[in-house]
């Protein structure tokens, strides 16, 4: 079986089959890359291999560190910083469908990575409706010639998609390849009202969320999170982080918890992940655990370089209070444990019930059921 008949099943309908058959993922992945999450594939010395990767519903990774690590199998074995892949097909496919497409449509794609997505909406929609901006001028180059391959020659261009393209503006759908934390503003004011935007929300208390918000002519965007999915943060919004609390002697203030910390650190995407993530702005969560007695320290950190503020609560089997440290200014365990009480409080809504706004502004502000009942 080739990776259209194996993949054909992944697209939503036969516009989108016919286009795959145009733009097959094969064309798109190196002889040599990671098919995620333990595969080495080398296409000479296991053609076999290679071919059955691809036609499987797994991310391939092609670039890691940026590409200042050339990509080996002891290196992205030793590496958590993968920078390009060519994503999951049924996850493509999900973006592709919340994009709801039409034959008029223009179209702009951030994060161009191998050019798969790109070649199928080109193969969809016509080489001059689509644009797609790589930060990478490697990976652009790359993705050139994979689209070549196809036959197909979308508008590619160089540069920080943050900033969206404004010289191709007013656009009727926008769709990022790569996860943010918050949608920048140029995308919404280069979206023509009416448009969709379809972008991976990497929410800091979970996996990323595919969210499709359709732009309002006031310049904000309203939404709906389609399913969860784990995509790699664009440059701008990355985690930076160059020293870590447990490396500092810095002493925090001690306090006890009665909440269990591992319910916390059980939160990972979905409903729960998504509302913690609206009331804790920029907080990473790690969980350690140091000794084989059962303890497990759970951290809260604040993202970014000038990030201060940090907690580390302990989970210590039979123990009916857990000791919390919490240091600057803010208090984050309090506000976790309070944002989840909350979630709790209003019943567990499911995922489907949440939304989020965003305004040109880039505030994101997350609701309950419709846009007027904001949670944060
Ligand atoms: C998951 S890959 C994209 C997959 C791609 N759509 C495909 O079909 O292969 C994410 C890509 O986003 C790119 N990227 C990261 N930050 C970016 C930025 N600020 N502007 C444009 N591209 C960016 C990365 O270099 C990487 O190629």
């Amino acid at each position: 079986m080739d990776d259209f008949e194996a993949l054909a099943s992944f697209a939503p309908d036969d516009e989108w089959r016919a286009a795959l058959q145009r733009a097959p993922r094969r064309f798109f992945i190196p002889e040599v890359a990671w098919a995620s999450p333990d595969q080495w594939i080398d296409k000479r010395a296991d053609p076999h291999a290679w071919a059955a990767a691809v036609a499987d519903d797994r991310p391939i990774v092609t670039q890691i560190n940026d590409g200042d690590t050339p990509l080996t199998v002891e290196a992205v074995q030793r590496t958590t910083e993968y920078t390009c892949s060519c994503s999951a097909p049924s996850v493509v496919f999900a973006c592709l469908h919340a994009l709801d497409l039409h034959a008029h449509h223009r179209v702009l794609e951030i994060g161009t990575g191998t050019g798969w997505t790109a070649g199928l909406l080109a193969a969809r929609l016509g080489d001059a409706k689509v644009t797609s901006i790589e930060v990478d001028s490697t990976l652009a180059g790359i993705a050139a010639a994979n689209l070549d391959r196809a036959g197909l020659s979308p508008r590619l261009v160089v540069g920080d998609g943050a900033g969206g393209w404004s010289d191709g503006a007013p656009f009727d759908r926008v769709h990022a390849t790569c996860g943010v934390r918050s949608v920048p503003g140029a995308w919404i004011a280069q979206t023509r009202p009416g448009g969709t935007i379809v972008v991976p929300l990497a929410a800091e208390f979970g996996t990323g969320l595919i969210t499709r918000l359709d732009v309002i002519d006031d310049g904000t965007a309203v939404g709906r999170f389609v399913q969860e999915a784990w995509y790699m943060r664009m440059r701008a919004q990355r985690i930076v982080r160059t020293e870590w609390p447990w490396e500092s002697d810095l002493d925090g203030e001690i306090s006890t918890t009665r909440l269990d910390p591992r319910t916390i650190a059980a939160v990972n995407g979905g409903a729960a992940g998504v509302w913690l993530s609206a009331h804790l702005r920029n907080v990473d969560v790690l969980s350690w655990a140091p000794d084989p007695e059962g303890l497990i320290v759970h951290w809260l950190l604040e993202s970014g370089l000038r990030a201060e503020s940090w907690a580390a609560v302990d989970y210590r089997p039979g123990a009916a209070h857990f000791e919390v440290e919490q240091y600057g200014p803010r208090r984050l365990w309090d506000e976790t444990e309070a944002a989840y009480v909350g979630w709790l409080r209003a019943g567990r809504p499911s995922l489907e019930r949440l939304g989020i706004t965003v305004t040109a502004g880039e505030v994101q502000r997350f609701w309950l059921d419709s846009p007027d009942h904001l949670i944060t």
